[in-house]
């Protein structure tokens, strides 16, 4: 059978298991474009219609139709600890009796800047804001108002959210809208080759202000850097006085408690966070050396406001987040968990010799759909969405949810038990044999 032909019965659509949803999915796309307020919740990638949750606890989320499914998604990142946890929840109440919005400084959003900068030392000052694109479209003005230059480098295949520089001559998920002189702006070099970068310094002298790089590429595969790649761009930037930014969005608090940096050994100008440091509220932050966070307005030159930035219910859900975080125990368990959800699946994909890639690190993983190992966008072109799309489907359908793409990452909690996992391998094991058809 051809596989758009498998792919086709494979979906969600039409089956009485996903019944509600699948009403709600119908009415949901003629009030809301493509029925999501997020892309990447839709099921475009993988065929069919996106699940309605309702609630969440712990390792699993919960359908309209009363499925449960064991959690990978993480929603992208945020539920480090798992959906709800009982500490954070309540934080999150008081804050909200008190008074959700001020308008004004408050002390949760001071402890909550203490906690960071104690928890990661290229943190001198922060500023909090209320997504990750924010913090990224913030900490990229400041860069180039400190270094005076407007070039930027990205890299092919990194996500860094949905302001106009970073998706100016994004390779793979790019936009219409866009202003030329952003497009202008915007270089592209290679992710894990450093050739490519010097090459672009030299093309440009005296124009590059800023670097932006994921330490860990979230949205190709999970691509981890090469040994000498973060520490080479430290070099080149301050070889060409450019402002090294880490998009640590995904990264930060999840790999450590010190973020990618700290794993990796880089020091960086500017950091971004967001998603694992809000306990689930809305976040983002940027900081970084406070030499350049002082050209912030009203201390410096360089503009950026928000009526939501710093919000006390935020706050109080990122500090509760911290401090949980801070036991290296969860830790310890997030890799536990990875680790045995990897060997679990490797023992069929060396013994069976699939054309799979396990790539991970720490508590953010990926399942690709690839011969040869993904280490560059390049290399991410050649993943079988088809054959993912019915993997996904198979784990849908058994009560185990992924992100609906075949290279996004998914992430692991700390709620996961050694039973979720267990259970999610015998699932996937299925899956994988039943999308490789064997
Ligand atoms: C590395 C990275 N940077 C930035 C962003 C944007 O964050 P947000 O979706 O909160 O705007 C994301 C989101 O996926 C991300 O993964």
């Amino acid at each position: 059978m051809r596989t758009e032909t498998k792919l086709k019965l494979a979906t969600n659509v039409g089956k009485a298991r996903y019944k509600e949803s699948l009403s709600h999915g119908a009415r949901i796309e003629s009030v809301i474009p493509g029925g999501v307020d997020s892309p990447f919740r839709a099921f475009n990638e993988v065929g069919g219609q996106a699940v309605f949750f309702s609630r969440a606890k712990g390792s699993r989320l919960f359908d309209l139709d009363n499925n449960t499914y064991i959690d990978y998604l993480g929603a992208w990142g945020p539920a480090i600890l798992g959906h709800c946890p009982d500490a954070v929840v309540k934080a999150c109440q008081e804050a909200l009796a008190l008074g959700p919005v001020f308008g004004s400084p408050h002390t949760l959003e001071l402890r909550m800047a203490e906690q960071v900068i104690k928890a990661c030392p290229s943190i001198e000052k922060i500023r909090f804001v209320s997504s990750g694109t924010e913090a990224v479209m913030s900490a990229i003005r400041l860069a180039r108002g400190y270094s005076g230059k407007e070039k930027m480098i990205m890299f092919e295949g990194c996500y860094h959210g949905h302001c106009d520089p970073v998706l100016a001559s994004n390779a793979h998920k790019s936009s219409s809208g866009i202003p030329e002189g952003s497009r202008t702006a915007t270089l592209q070099a290679r992710f894990n080759d450093l050739e490519s970068v010097e090459a672009l310094f030299q093309a440009h002298p005296d124009e590059i202000g800023v670097v932006i790089v994921e330490p860990v590429a979230g949205s190709m595969g999970v691509v981890p850097p090469a040994p000498d790649f973060l520490p080479g761009l430290r070099q080149l930037c301050d070889r060409y006085n450019a402002v090294l930014i880490l998009d640590e969005v995904i990264t930060g608090f999840r790999l450590a408690l010190g973020g990618a940096q700290s794993v990796y050994g880089v020091i960086p100008d500017l950091t971004c966070f967001g998603k694992a440091l809000g306990g689930g509220m809305p976040i983002g932050a940027y900081g970084g050396k406070k030499e350049i966070m002082e050209r912030l307005i009203p201390d410096g030159d360089v503009y950026q406001a928000g009526t939501f930035s710093g919000n006390p219910v935020t706050m109080a859900g990122g500090i509760a987040t911290i401090e949980l975080l801070a036991d290296p125990s969860v830790y310890e368990r997030l890799e536990a968990r990875s680790a045995q959800l990897f060997s679990g699946l490797a023992e069929t994909v060396e013994r069976l010799a699939l054309p799979i890639q396990l790539q991970r690190a720490g508590s953010m993983f990926a399942i690709m759909f690839s011969a040869k190992p993904v280490r560059n966008f390049q290399d991410s072109l050649s993943v079988d969405h088809e054959a993912f799309s019915l993997f996904f489907h198979h784990l849908l359908d058994n009560g185990v949810y992924l992100p609906p793409s075949g290279i996004d990452a998914a992430c692991m909690s700390a709620a996961h038990t050694e039973q979720d996992v267990e259970q999610s391998v015998k699932v996937m094991t299925e899956g994988l044999k039943l999308a490789l058809a064997m």
